[in-house]
C-alpha cells in the first residue's frame, strides 16, 4: 500500500468529509423538523434554509422526505458535491445548494419558514461583528413566524483540557478515519485551535490528510449578550431531539432564534 501526505484543509475533500459526517444525519433531521413543527409559527408550507451547508448531508434527507430546502457554503467544491448528490437523488428540484457567504448572504428575504446552523460551525466566524452580520442576514431571510436554530458550544477559557475525538466511517471501499485535537482557548483568548489528521483508505492505499483551523470562544455570558444585542432574540435552547434544556454554561446546545 502506497502512503501520501497532504496538507490540505479537511474541507477541500467534499467526499471525504460527506462520509465521516453523514451517519446519524436522517435521526437529527428528525431532531430539526420538531423543532420546526414546534417553534414555527407560520402556515406557509416548510422552506428550509441551511446556512455552511458544507457537503448537503441535510438537504438530501429533507429532499427525499419533501421539504423544500436551500443551502449555501463558501466551498464551490462544498457546493458542487452537494448539488450533484441531490441530482443523482432526482431531488434536484426542491432542494439546491449554492455559493454563499455566511456574513453576506443575498438570500431571497422574508422566504424562509426555518433555519438551522449545528455542530459549531458558525465558530468559524472569527469576530462579534461577523456574526452580527450573519444572525442580521439570516434574521432577513426568515418568513414571518420563521425561527433559526444555531447549535453552538459555549467554553470556559482557561478551564479546559486539550481533548481529542476519534470519528471512523465506511462507505463502499473508501474507510476514512479522522483524529481530532482540540487546543482551548487560554485565558483571555477567543480561539480553540482544531488540529485534524484523516487517513483515506482505499483499494489503491492509504492516504493521510492533515489541517488545522481556528474557531472562536464563546463564554455563556458572551453569547447570550451577543444574542442580545443581535436581530433575533432566543426563545429557548434545546437538544438534538428538540427538547428543551438549561442555558448550557459550558456545552452545547441548540439556540431558538426569533427575529426581533
Ligand atoms: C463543519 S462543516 C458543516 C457543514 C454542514 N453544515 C454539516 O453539518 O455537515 C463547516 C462548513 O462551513 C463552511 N464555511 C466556513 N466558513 C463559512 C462562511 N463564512 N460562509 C459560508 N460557509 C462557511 C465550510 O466551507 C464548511 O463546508
Amino acid at each position: 500500500m502506497g502512503a501520501t501526505q497532504e496538507q490540505i484543509g479537511f474541507y477541500a475533500d467534499a467526499s471525504v468529509y460527506d462520509i465521516l459526517h453523514t451517519p446519524g444525519t436522517a435521526l437529527e433531521v428528525d431532531g430539526l423538523l420538531a423543532m420546526h413543527d414546534r417553534f414555527v409559527r407560520s402556515k406557509r408550507r416548510a422552506m428550509v434554509l441551511e446556512p455552511a451547508c458544507g457537503s448537503g448531508r441535510y438537504l438530501r434527507v429533507l429532499g427525499r422526505r419533501g421539504v423544500r430546502c436551500e443551502g449555501y457554503d463558501l466551498d464551490g467544491g462544498m457546493v458542487g458535491y452537494a448539488n450533484d448528490r441531490l441530482r443523482a437523488l432526482g431531488v434536484d428540484g426542491i432542494a439546491r445548494a449554492r455559493v454563499g457567504s455566511m456574513t453576506d448572504d443575498a438570500a431571497r428575504a422574508g422566504v424562509f419558514t426555518f433555519a438551522f446552523n449545528l455542530i459549531n460551525t458558525v465558530r468559524h466566524l472569527g469576530s462579534d461583528q461577523e456574526m452580527d452580520l450573519h444572525l442580521s442576514s439570516t434574521a432577513r431571510s426568515l418568513a414571518p413566524g420563521g425561527v433559526y436554530a444555531l447549535g453552538l458550544s459555549t467554553s470556559a477559557p482557561g478551564l479546559e483540557f486539550p481533548s481529542e475525538d476519534v470519528w471512523s466511517a465506511k462507505r463502499g471501499r473508501v474507510g476514512v478515519v479522522q483524529t481530532v485535537q482540540y487546543e482551548p482557548a487560554g485565558e483571555g483568548s477567543r480561539d480553540e485551535r482544531v488540529y485534524s489528521h484523516v487517513a483515506v483508505t482505499t483499494p489503491k492505499g492509504v492516504r493521510h490528510q492533515d489541517s488545522s483551523y481556528t474557531l472562536r470562544t464563546y463564554t455563556q455570558e458572551q453569547w447570550l449578550e451577543l444574542i442580545a444585542r443581535s436581530a433575533m432574540r432566543l426563545v429557548c435552547v434545546v437538544n438534538e431531539v428538540g427538547d428543551e434544556i438549561d442555558v448550557p454554561v459550558c456545552g452545547y446546545g441548540i439556540y431558538i432564534l426569533r427575529p426581533d
